[in-house]
């Protein structure tokens, strides 16, 4: 994992327009949504549908998502364990900057370390929400929804995790969603009550 800082004549600038400032503007806090779990778990699927229902209440909300961003700012990396570990640095750097910017960044990569997280955790502070989205290998296997754990088991693709290579999954999570006994509403709705009783936002009724 590259930490260490090459340039050393630079100058943090202070912006004046802060955190707390944006927070004033938009009506609600900024706060980092961490989805983990196994390929097909429902991170994506979950995250898109929160912030649907997040965008419909006026919230300023941004998705990463592993697939796509491994197009562009992390298309140079792979799934050996130091790529995966340098694409969760990266984007744990990233949402940091989203979460200065204002906006209820959701981010959905399988980030299978514990290690991992837990330096996104020390990275982004008490705003970072681990939700770990619990689904049984089986079922991720059953949906298979990419191809992906077909061509995995046939040894097509290296390095799969859950078949290949580890998933260590969260022992501490804010939250615990189990993706396979429950509809995407229910999941979705279960995080709401979450953000409001954590002070994200105010339920329209009470507000
Ligand atoms: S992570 O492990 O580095 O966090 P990330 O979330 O970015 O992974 O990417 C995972 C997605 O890449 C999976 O949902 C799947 O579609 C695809 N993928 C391709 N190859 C692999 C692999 N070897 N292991 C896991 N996912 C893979």
């Amino acid at each position: 994992m590259t930490t260490t800082q090459k340039s050393s004549n630079t100058v943090w600038h202070h912006a004046t327009v802060t955190r707390q400032r944006r927070a004033e503007l938009n009506h609600h806090h900024s706060i980092v949504l961490w989805f983990t779990g196994l390929s097909g778990a429902g991170k994506s699927t979950l995250a898109h549908a929160l912030e649907e229902r997040l965008y419909q209440m006026k919230y300023h909300t941004f998705v990463l998502d592993g697939d796509n961003v491994r197009h562009g700012l992390n298309g140079d990396l792979g799934f050996s364990d130091k790529d995966r570990v340098e694409n969760i640095r990266r984007i744990s750097e990233v949402a940091k900057l989203f979460l200065e910017a204002g906006v209820i960044i959701l981010t959905a990569f399988i980030s299978p370390f514990r290690a991992d997280r837990n330096r996104a955790r020390s990275l982004v502070g008490k705003d970072f929400v681990e939700i770990y989205c619990e689904c049984p290998l089986d079922v991720c296997e059953q949906r298979d929804v990419k191809g992906l754990y077909r061509r995995a088991r046939a040894g097509e693709i290296k390095e799969f995790t859950g078949i290949s290579s580890p998933y260590e999954s969260p022992e501490n999570p804010e939250l615990s969603i189990n993706t396979s006994g429950k509809n995407v509403d229910e999941c979705v709705d279960q995080i709401l009550a979450y953000l409001v009783q954590r002070g994200v936002y105010k339920p329209a009724a009470s507000a």
